[in-house]
């Protein structure tokens, strides 16, 4: 039987590893709340793939985009967004509509009651009954699992997808860079036995943080880390590596990585975390993706962003064929379509169209 949160209280729950979180985010076994990448596992990433694929040749004839659209008609999206975001914003709302589901957002919370005092968990709360889903980003680590356990207390509880949790986790994120790996490599052997340059901000990047979990799931996967020193993988996900025995090297010449490996998955500087403008001090220019690397990168291997960049892959490269990052972030809006369909279980309706 799932959990529901009853009978936990918070600082308890919130010390729980991942994988021990896992049922309190779902509901009679299908999952519920998008919170953290721990929570899942082979079976639900597969699924995930094959399901995103069999969503984008059905939104191909105008009779497959008037049944996705009928799907969750009358469905009520809350984007809650309160760190700044575009791309991950309108993917969401693209999303929704695809599925036929209504959006509303809160961007600012300066408008809002939290100017009278109100706690920002009684402002979502409050959300939550206007709406049947709440997409959230949120600058605070644990922010988006503290209102999931919080819904999960009461008589009518919404989903909730993080969006992006402070320097910690980017669920979606990392569940479209999985389908983007896996369409790469579907006539090369799969995901299974791929290894994966991670270059840049491994510290405060939240999209490597949470692709290192999910990749966890396959079997062979080994990871460069390639980042300056003062912003390596952080110890916590470092630990874990050594704990599930997956093989991981840290370096910081990517010019040596680059002919090694199946992807490169490039990010930028997360400096909007700088506590006092710490890395203006570090030059970042090492961990470009450079023109000439591409005579070294394998002819199979792929280039990826989490995007918006700024010049770690100079635009030129865009026209290479490795280059995934535009088609990344399309795939992006097929797995949030993925998953919102799931969470409301419309996947049998999907898988027998
Ligand atoms: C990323 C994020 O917000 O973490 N962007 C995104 O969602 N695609 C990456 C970034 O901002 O660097």
């Amino acid at each position: 039987m799932d959990k529901v949160s009853k009978g936990i209280d918070w600082e308890t729950f919130h010390k729980l590893r991942g994988s021990k979180k896992r049922t309190y985010f779902t509901r009679d076994g299908n999952i519920f709340h998008v919170i953290m990448s721990q929570q899942f596992d082979r079976a639900f990433l597969d699924d995930i793939c094959e399901l995103a694929t069999k969503i984008r040749g059905i939104s191909k004839g105008n009779k497959g985009v008037a049944f996705l659209q009928s799907l969750l008609q009358g469905k009520r999206a809350m984007l809650y967004f309160v760190q700044p975001s575009t791309r991950t914003f309108l993917s969401f709302m693209a999303a929704c509509q695809i599925l036929g589901i209504q959006c509303s957002e809160v961007r600012d919370t300066t408008t809002s009651s939290e100017m009278k005092g109100e706690s920002q968990e009684d402002t979502v709360r409050t959300f939550s009954s206007y709406v049947d889903l709440i997409v959230m980003r949120h600058p605070q680590t644990g922010f988006a699992e503290r209102i999931a356990f919080l819904l999960n207390q009461i008589s009518r509880p919404v989903p909730i997808i993080n969006a992006g949790s402070g320097k910690d986790q980017h669920p979606t994120q990392a569940l479209l860079d999985i389908y983007t790996l896996h369409r790469s490599f579907e006539n090369y052997g799969g995901i299974d036995g791929k290894k994966i340059a991670l270059v840049g901000d491994l510290l405060r990047g939240r999209t490597v943080r949470s692709l290192v979990y999910l990749l966890r799931n396959y079997e062979g996967i080994r990871f460069y880390f390639v980042a300056p020193p003062e912003l390596q993988m952080g110890d916590d996900l470092k630990e874990y590596l050594r704990k599930q025995k997956v093989p991981f090297e840290e370096s910081d010449t990517l010019e040596e990585v680059v002919p090694l490996v199946d992807a490169v998955y490039m990010t930028r500087i997360q400096d909007e975390y700088d506590e006092q403008g710490e890395s203006k001090e570090i030059d970042y220019t090492k961990y470009y993706f450079k023109e000439k690397y591409l005579k070294v990168l394998p002819p199979n291997a792929i280039i990826m962003h989490p995007l918006p960049r700024r010049d770690e892959i100079p635009v030129k490269i865009d026209a290479d064929k490795r280059a995934m990052y535009w088609r990344q972030a399309r795939n992006g809006m097929w797995v949030r379509v993925t998953l919102i369909a799931k969470i409301f279980q419309k996947d049998k309706d999907i898988r027998e169209y």
